[in-house]
């Protein structure tokens, strides 16, 4: 820790805040102990200027538009990376070696099943239910399943749900879908990539025989590896604090998955597709900025802007690039709505309004035109968020359970409701 201290003058008093330097990144004034010696606490909804834990997984540079996972720009892990050697980064902090990587896909591998009696489970949702909702029961109802990884005290249980969640997930969500269009689950197989096993699970049927197309899986695992984690975003935190009480770790990544589907956040990609199609061409773009920008409206560009971002998103520029790649390889380039949301980003781009609020497309904007290439349908894109981002909640809430100061996570507030007052009864009312 350097020397250098800020000074909050109160009411005539000083009071030092030691400045905190991270590896890279703006320094951090270190107001633990604020409330004790000056008795005034911060106020910052949304914690636009707080950082709320140390972490040495994720770091964006919204300025520059950089994510990097353990120090590894998100743009080459893209290129050269796979989504499964990305999970190990995350979690272990360095890239494999051949053999780590080789036991880390067999323990995986291995975990991809369900218990069997969790496919009643899904009976009980009515078929048309959103599979978020279904994902937040099922992957809650884990810990009513897996009673021997739910002990947050033993490295070893902890290390077993984080496997058993990244293996899990694809299955839970693949079934989930299933359901929803009445088909049969279909088991996972594990001669597949973790890709192809979720491709196949989605689409495969017992009539057919089903070909994982090498595309659709090289698409898929991209998609996964530019979800796997986003530093201390709403989901990230949220599993955190669900996390910081002792909760097991099934129900504090279904918390993540509750949060995620908000149209804010994971649920974007959904809502961004919907309104690629409202649009449906090219010539209604302008009514669509203008009512963006219209405050009255409530209406936003969905898959713009970034609490972080306020130059380009990293990784909208590589989602771009592959809905160009992976539409081109299909024979679906004129895709039309690839059409639209190419010239609602120029139109947007060069707009004074966007300009100035430095907004950008982001990560959502161009992921739910590859995802309906595939086949997926909507209501999808939100689980396949969720199922990227497992292994980045995971990673988060191993490193804070880990910590040896950990504290149960409890902001103060900002009172401004009655002060105290007598009950009065209801006869005087
Ligand atoms: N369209 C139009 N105006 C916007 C948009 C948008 N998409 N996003 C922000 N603004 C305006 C907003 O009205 C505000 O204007 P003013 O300063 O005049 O009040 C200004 O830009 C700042 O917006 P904010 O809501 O205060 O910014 P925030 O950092 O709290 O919100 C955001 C970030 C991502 C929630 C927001 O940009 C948004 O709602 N975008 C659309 C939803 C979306 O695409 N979400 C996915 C985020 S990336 C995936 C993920 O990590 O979850």
């Amino acid at each position: 820790m350097s020397d250098r201290k800020a000074t909050l003058t109160l009411d005539g008093k000083s009071y030092d805040l030691p400045v905190l330097s991270p590896t890279v990144g703006p320094d951090v004034l270190d107001i633990r102990k604020l409330y004790g010696e000056a008795d005034v606490f911060t106020y910052d909804p949304g914690f636009t200027s707080t950082a709320a834990c140390e972490s040495t997984i994720t770091y964006i540079d919204g300025d520059v538009g950089e994510l990097l996972y353990r120090g590894y720009p998100i743009e080459q892990l893209a290129e050269k990376s796979s989504y499964l050697e990305s999970c190990y980064l995350l979690l272990y902090g360095e890239l494999p070696t051949h053999d780590q990587l080789s036991d880390f896909t067999a323990r995986v591998t291995r975990h991809t099943m369900v218990h069997e009696q969790m496919h009643q489970f899904y009976r009980g949702f009515r078929r048309d239910a959103h599979p978020m909702a279904t994902m937040v029961g099922v992957v809650g109802a884990m810990s009513a399943f897996y009673h021997d990884s739910t002990d947050v005290n033993d490295p070893w249980q902890r290390e077993v749900a984080a496997i058993r969640m990244i293996a899990k997930l694809p299955t839970i969500a693949a079934m989930a879908y299933k359901y929803s269009v009445g088909q049969p689950f279909v088991y996972p197989k594990n001669s597949l990539s973790y890709a192809g096993n979720f491709l196949s699970m989605c689409f495969a049927v017992p009539a057919e025989d089903y070909v994982v197309s090498p595309i659709l899986e090289k698409a898929m695992d991209r998609i996964m590896l530019l979800h796997a984690d986003h530093e201390q975003n709403a989901s990230t935190s949220t599993v955190r604090l669900a996390g910081s009480s002792g909760a097991n770790p099934f129900a504090c990544i279904a918390a993540g998955i509750a949060c995620l589907w908000g149209p804010a956040h994971g649920g974007a990609n959904q809502a961004c597709l919907e309104m690629l199609k409202e649009i449906g061409t090219v010539d209604r773009i302008p009514e669509y900025v203008a009512k963006a920008k219209d405050k009255n409206s409530g209406f936003r560009l969905m898959g713009f802007g970034h609490r972080v971002y306020k130059n380009f998103d990293p990784r909208a520029k590589v989602m771009k690039e592959s809905a160009d790649e992976v539409l081109g390889l299909l024979g679906i380039d004129n895709n039309p709505l690839l059409q639209v949301a190419k010239e609602l980003e120029r139109i947007a781009l060069e707009d004074e309004y966007f300009i100035s609020k430095k907004l950008y497309p982001n990560v959502d904007f161009y992921s739910g035109i590859i995802l309906e290439a595939m086949g997926f349908p909507t209501s999808m894109f939100t689980p396949i968020f969720a199922i990227s981002r497992t292994v980045g909640w995971i990673s988060q809430w191993k490193e804070m359970i880990a910590e040896k100061n950990q504290k149960i996570g409890r902001p103060r507030q900002l009172y401004i409701g009655a002060p105290r007052r007598d009950y009065v009864d209801l006869r005087h009312r």
